[in-house]
């Protein structure tokens, strides 16, 4: 069994992993750390193999910094944060995805494939109005795969932000050229979307053999 305590547990997305972790018949789970629920992160780590954590922009690095540090390995799914100071960090794995629908992963996958040809493309990604970050980790990754497939210094798509109640998470690629456009485009209309990427995360995280990782395609 593994051992899995999730961070911003209270929150929305952290919920639905408590949910889903309890659904597994390979996990257990061992702690949710919340400031909402009165427990920190500290107090969870003992118990735990592994740390998934939804939580803000401003808490994600130090809580992986601190998980690392304690030997429990951590997959972070909150986005908008700078991931950079986690390459020094050495005692377990860390992995990162700012999208672990498979279904956003694929038109991640397409747009990156598009760009190489045609002319331009813009991103506008929509999200419920409650989101802290903007442009969102998926369309920031989405313009850096795209860029990257077009070679050279490519410049990034132009992103544009919608916040809105009623949406969950949402992106469309639109690319244009001579006379006609192509879009693609995903949606998220539920947090469950997001569940079988987060546990396969959970069951490889320990595994990993660069760290910090970042985007679940490595993992499919
Ligand atoms: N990677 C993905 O696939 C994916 C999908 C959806 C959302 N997200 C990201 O997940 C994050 C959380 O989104 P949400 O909608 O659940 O937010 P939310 O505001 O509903 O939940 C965040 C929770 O974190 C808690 N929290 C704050 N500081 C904490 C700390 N130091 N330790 C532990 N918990 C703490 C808050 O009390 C809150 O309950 C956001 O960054 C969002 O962009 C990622």
């Amino acid at each position: 069994m593994i051992k899995v305590a999730v961070a911003g547990a209270a929150g929305r997305m952290g919920a639905t992993v408590c949910e889903a972790v309890e659904g597994a018949p390979d996990m257990e789970l061992t702690g949710r750390a919340d400031p909402a629920l009165g427990t920190e992160l500290a107090e969870v780590l003992p118990d735990a193999d592994v740390v998934v954590d939804f939580t803000r922009p401003d808490t994600a690095l130090p809580n992986a910094l601190a998980c690392v540090e304690a030997g429990v390995h951590v997959v972070i799914g909150t986005t908008g944060f700078d991931v950079e100071p986690l390459r020094a960090a050495r005692g377990a794995n860390v992995f990162i995805a700012p999208n672990f629908a498979i279904g956003a992963v694929l038109m991640m996958r397409f747009a990156a494939e598009a760009s190489r040809h045609m002319a331009k493309a813009e991103i506008v990604e929509l999200h419920h109005d409650r989101k802290l970050d903007a442009p969102s980790g998926t369309a920031a990754r989405t313009a850096q795969l795209m860029a990257e497939a077009r070679g050279g210094d490519a410049p990034l798509p132009t992103i544009h932000s919608v916040r809105l109640p009623g949406l969950v998470a949402h992106q469309e690629v639109i690319l244009g050229d001579l006379g006609q456009t192509l879009t693609i485009r995903h949606d998220s209309i539920d947090r469950v979307s997001f569940m079988p990427g987060v546990l396969l995360a959970v069951r490889r995280v320990g595994e990993l053999t660069e760290s910090p990782l970042v985007g679940l395609e490595h993992l499919l």
